[in-house]
């Protein structure tokens, strides 16, 4: 039997509210609107579906003071110590926001999807106060230093003041990815009721999943015979973690490894804090709600990585302890774990604790993981399922599949263009991708008609071209970019756009001086160019590659380019 849900009652408050949502809707359209960022939006969705029961809103002051203190909601007559809630869920807004939105206790304003401006819920104000987000961060996160995600964005993104109150329903987020696996609390706990689940353990997870975590999740399952929840967090995990749409696709090639019928994944809208050891007591209380009776803790639950001085925020069973201090009021069961490690001698994984001593042992780290998927090395059986490892590979292309831009910058007439043509036939000739040649006068043409020479419609050209060749260089294209790109600012535009991840950018820059070009000059621009439109060009100083059309051929020159992209594993 599901446990009850925190608090006592499963807060369902678009189900609650049904009878009335066409009243509220209608209400809403008449209300000012607050856009709701994209974790704000997270946040409403679990008060909206319960999956932050008891929660019926965001929280008041004296919740937040609460709540950051000592980890409880403010003691009620019905919960004199106050039900235990580690995390505040907090709506913020800004002095302008406070003014147009002419916030002020009993007004009461539309939420709404800041991506179809649908109006989710319509928010009673109750208080509105200044964070002090220093105590904040320090109390909740563990340390106000801006290398934890959580306090960088509390600082560089949160707004000055919180507005509490309670919300009603108008309906839920929509959403178009992977609907079929979206449940809400009370859809869960149907499901496991229709499964004749009794006991269920649920695994938070927010990275790809390998064969470690089968074999935790399976271990927990024959520990307290119980069956799987596969949970993963689909709302915002840590910047820089594995997209969502790969990491489902990965759950979903790792399901068929469980024996049938043991598992079940379903995805959770969570935005996560990284907050270690408070985020555990969160998430446990979360799972709760969603019908689970056991819930995984393992080796460095939820952890944000290294503090400013090099350091681990918090130690890597913190979590476990934290949760452990709770247990009497969660109400589910840790199942504890320390760091599952492979043997090789067995081929088995076991917990660091269980693993007699001088057994070898073998791991592969997410860095290492990283480096095999951008080299294309082998990642041994032992490790993950081919079938994850092929959705990694698909999201993670090799070197010699990511796409690329070369930026050949010069002057007007310099031999760009000819070089350009040249080394398209050359990668065409070459094969694995497509190749995108984007000249100059081509771009002028198509993309910017209406800009003339000034040196900001110059920089504006070119900012255009950076956003394509990114585009084109993300989809994995060779992208051939001639402009003149006279500025450095502009050269600069162009590399920030399409470097990043499977974003590789290289300047060449096309350094035949100016008398020669005028005198190749053919259609006369430089005749009836004025003062300040050709003559303006900052020779770059970061090239990956000079040349210069009176002592270089073509094929020399393209020749050299081509032994840039083999250096770099591209070709
Ligand atoms: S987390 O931020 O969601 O905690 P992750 O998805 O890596 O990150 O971990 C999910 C859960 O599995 C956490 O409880 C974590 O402690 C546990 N876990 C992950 N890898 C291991 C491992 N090798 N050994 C033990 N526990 C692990």
């Amino acid at each position: 039997m599901a446990n009850s849900p925190h608090g006592g009652i499963l807060k369902d408050l678009v189900a609650r509210d049904a009878p009335q949502h066409i009243a509220l809707a209608e209400e809403a359209r008449g209300l000012k609107d607050v856009f709701l960022t994209e974790r704000q939006l997270c946040d409403l969705e679990l008060i909206l579906n319960g999956g932050f029961s008891p929660l019926e809103g965001f929280m008041n002051e004296r919740d937040y003071k609460s709540v950051v203190e000592t980890l409880r909601l403010a003691p009620t007559n019905g919960h004199r110590q106050g039900t235990l809630f580690p995390i505040p869920i907090t709506l913020d807004v800004s002095q302008e926001d406070i003014d147009r939105l002419e916030l002020q206790p009993g007004a009461r304003v539309a939420l709404r999807d800041f991506r179809d401006d649908a109006a989710l819920a319509i928010l009673t104000v109750e208080d509105i106060y200044r964070p002090d987000k220093a105590l904040e961060a320090e109390k909740v996160l563990g340390a106000d230093d801006k290398a934890h995600p959580a306090v960088a964005y509390l600082h560089n993104q949160t707004k000055e003041f919180y507005v509490g109150g309670k919300v009603q329903a108008v309906q839920a987020p929509t959403h178009y990815d992977y609907v079929s696996l979206r449940f809400t609390p009370a859809e869960l706990r149907a499901h496991f009721k229709k499964l004749a689940w009794r006991k269920v353990v649920a695994f938070q997870t927010r990275n790809p999943m390998h064969r470690a975590h089968r074999e935790l999740t399976v271990r927990a399952a024959r520990q307290h015979r119980a069956n799987v929840l596969i949970h993963p967090v689909v709302g915002l995990t840590k910047p820089g973690d594995v997209d969502h749409y790969t990491r489902v696709r990965a759950y979903q090639a790792l399901m068929p490894s469980y024996p049938e019928g043991l598992a079940h994944l379903a995805l959770l809208p969570l935005a996560m804090r990284m907050a270690g050891p408070r985020e555990a007591v969160w998430h446990a209380i979360i799972r709760k709600n969603y019908g689970a009776t056991h819930f995984i803790v393992g080796r460095d639950h939820a952890g944000p990585g290294k503090n400013s001085q090099g350091k681990d925020f918090y130690g890597p069973y913190d979590a476990q302890e934290l949760v452990t201090q709770y247990k009497d009021e969660l109400d589910i069961e840790m199942v504890p774990f320390q760091a599952m490690t492979y043997l090789p001698g067995s081929d088995e994984y076991q917990p660091v604790d269980e693993v007699p001593k001088g057994t070898p042992t073998a791991d592969i780290s997410g860095t290492e993981l990283r480096k095999r998927l951008r080299t294309g090395a082998a990642i041994p059986d032992w490790f993950s399922y081919n079938g994850v490892v092929k959705v990694l590979r698909d999201s993670y292309p090799p070197r010699p599949k990511q796409g690329f831009t070369i930026l050949l910058t010069g002057l007007h007439n310099s031999g760009k263009d000819t070089i350009a043509r040249a080394l398209q036939v050359t990668l065409q000739q070459h094969g694995g991708r497509s190749v995108t040649l984007l000249l100059g006068e081509q771009i002028r043409a198509e993309l910017s008609p209406e800009l003339g020479y000034s040196p900001d419609d110059k920089h504006t050209n070119s900012v255009r071209i950076g956003f394509v060749a990114s585009e084109l260089t993300k989809a994995g294209a060779a992208v051939i970019a001639a402009p003149t790109a006279a500025y450095e600012r502009s050269r600069k535009a162009i590399r920030d756009a399409v470097t990043g991840p499977g974003g590789n950018f290289f300047l060449v820059h096309v350094a035949t001086p100016l008398e020669h070009c005028q005198k190749a000059d053919r259609r006369g621009l430089y005749k009836r160019a004025r003062t300040g439109e050709l003559d303006d060009y900052e020779a770059p100083t970061n090239a990956d590659f000079t040349c210069d059309l009176r002592t270089d051929s073509v094929p020399e020159i393209v020749h050299s380019i081509i032994m840039i992209l083999e250096s770099q594993n591209l070709i």
